[in-house]
């Protein structure tokens, strides 16, 4: 953290991690020396780095906007990370005052800045769990406090499941968190690829993220749409085909606008669970 760079129980800032060097890359203040290293390491070989998480965020944000717009007032947000403003209860209560929002992430400085910022408000809550425990999210007495599933309800896996290798079966897990969702429920997710960058550039990034302790592991094009088998995506924006895009399109009133460099590191997609709503 700047200033003093005492370390929060529970957390070792000596190697970076996925969600401090996100949090740098925001311009935010909730990262460390080992993270700001890391962090313009990544910056020298791919200047583009604060745009990619810029245009994820914004991703997010007019995701949840449109979700909140479709009549969705429940969302578990996995992987939330930290930032420090216009979250996802912050952009869904614009459309739905009455939304309720549960926040998972495995970092225990995510919660511990979360637990300050929703300080108060008893219709969010964060959970310190790992998202491949699909089961123990969903069922967490947390969760089920504030999410009925037998409603409509949005999983967010935003710029998180890159972080999971193959031999973990990321797929196998996004369809665990989707089993659970009544038709009319949505997901919302983005995850890096390299298909429109140079290999070594991919390479510079996966050999810094090999030092935290997730790694990081982009995916094709056709990988990432094996996430949303079974589901109905919806057309990124106006006059668009129903399918996956760079995350800068993805509600952009402007395309030529919206296509960055940073963009270009994300694919992402909004998918509805098909069938009639009860
Ligand atoms: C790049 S940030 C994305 C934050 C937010 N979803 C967004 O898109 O703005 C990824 C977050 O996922 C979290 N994460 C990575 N692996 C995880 C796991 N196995 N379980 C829970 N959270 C995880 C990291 O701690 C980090 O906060």
């Amino acid at each position: 953290m700047s200033g003093t760079e005492e370390a929060p129980p529970g957390v070792d800032v000596s190697v970076p991690s996925a969600a401090r060097l996100y949090d740098y890359y925001l311009g935010g203040q909730l990262n460390y020396a080992a993270d700001r290293a890391a962090g313009a390491e990544v910056n020298e070989k791919v200047p583009e780095i604060r745009d990619v998480a810029w245009s994820n965020r914004g991703f997010l944000q007019r995701a949840v906007r449109w979700v909140s717009e479709q009549g969705v007032n429940q969302f578990i947000d996995i992987g939330a990370g930290l930032p420090t403003q216009n979250n996802t209860h912050q952009v869904a209560r614009a459309a739905r005052p009455d939304a309720r929002v549960v926040y998972v992430d495995h970092d225990p400085i995510v919660q511990i800045h979360a637990n300050a910022l929703l300080e108060g408000d008893d219709q969010t809550t964060v959970l310190l769990r790992d998202m491949r425990d699909a089961e123990a999210v969903l069922d967490d007495p947390a969760t089920r406090a504030l999410i009925d599933f037998s409603k409509p309800v949005a999983v967010l896996l935003v710029a998180v499941t890159h972080f999971l290798p193959d031999d973990e079966d990321p797929w196998g897990l996004v369809a665990r968190y989707v089993s659970r969702l009544v038709p009319g429920s949505y997901l919302v997710l983005s995850a890096g690829t390299q298909d429109f960058q140079p290999d070594w550039r991919v390479e510079a990034v996966r050999e810094v993220y090999s030092r935290t302790p997730t790694g990081v592991h982009t995916r094709t094009r056709a990988q990432f749409e094996r996430y949303l088998e079974g589901l109905e995506i919806v057309p990124p924006y106006e006059g668009a085909k129903a399918e996956v895009t760079y995350v800068g399109f993805w509600g952009a009133e402007d395309t030529e606008e919206a296509d960055s460099d940073g963009s270009r590191w994300s694919y992402c997609a909004v998918a509805r669970v098909p069938g009639e709503e009860s």
